[in-house]
């Protein structure tokens, strides 16, 4: 690699007399350093390329209840177990306790606009947006490319977001182009590299 270089350094983050290592010129950041380290990190973040879930589930009292969400992963295929993180400021973070029911509807190129929606903290998040009713009456998006109904699992600390893990208890897998997330800009997937099998 010609953009790695090292020399060294009598003190540096990396510990006494530790290489300074640099890439493309640059030297490495602590994200806790401060704001502009944060942020930086935010930054590095968001090269990660994904894909748009909306997770939705139902209060209690019946209200719907939905958020877009992109830290989804896959987790386990036996059992079935899929992860989230949820922002602890979220106003929907009572309502994924264990043996809670949450749906993850995985969102198609054409619904930006609802992904949108969903991302916002004011008003009724779901006007406009057409859905059906899954198991315990959990909203699914209509026209998503798969959906996931789940049971929350377990939750895990992760900072200033929990971890959900989710059992997946039924799913539907349609097949429509999904929406993609880069850098904070909504994408089109674009061609295949080549078969990764
Ligand atoms: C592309 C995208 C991905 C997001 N991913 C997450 C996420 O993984 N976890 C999370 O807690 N919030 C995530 N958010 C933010 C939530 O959607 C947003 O904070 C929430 O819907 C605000 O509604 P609330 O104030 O009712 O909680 C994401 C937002 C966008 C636009």
């Amino acid at each position: 690699m010609t953009d790695v270089s090292q020399k060294r350094a009598n003190s540096n983050a990396q510990g006494e007399g530790e290489p300074i290592l640099t890439m493309a010129g640059e030297e490495g950041i602590d994200p806790a350093a401060g704001p502009e380290a944060s942020r930086k990190f935010r930054n590095a973040l968001g090269q990660f390329a994904t894909g748009v879930t909306v997770i939705t589930t139902v209060t209690p009292t019946g209200e719907d209840v939905g958020m877009t969400v992109n830290s989804f992963s896959s987790l386990s295929l036996d059992p079935p177990l899929i992860l989230w993180s949820l922002a602890k400021t979220a106003s929907g973070y009572v309502y994924f306790q264990v043996g809670d029911p949450f749906a993850v509807n995985v969102i198609a190129v054409d619904q930006e606009a609802w992904a949108r929606q969903l991302a916002r903290s004011s008003g009724d998040k779901f006007v406009g947006v057409d859905y059906h009713r899954g198991l315990d009456r959990v909203p699914l998006l209509a026209g998503c490319v798969a959906y996931l109904e789940c049971v929350t699992e377990a939750r895990y600390p992760g900072g200033d977001h929990e971890i959900i893990v989710g059992r997946v208890r039924r799913l539907f897998n349609i097949g429509h182009p999904p929406l993609l997330f880069h850098r904070g800009i909504f994408h089109v997937l674009g061609n295949p590299s080549a078969d990764a099998r």
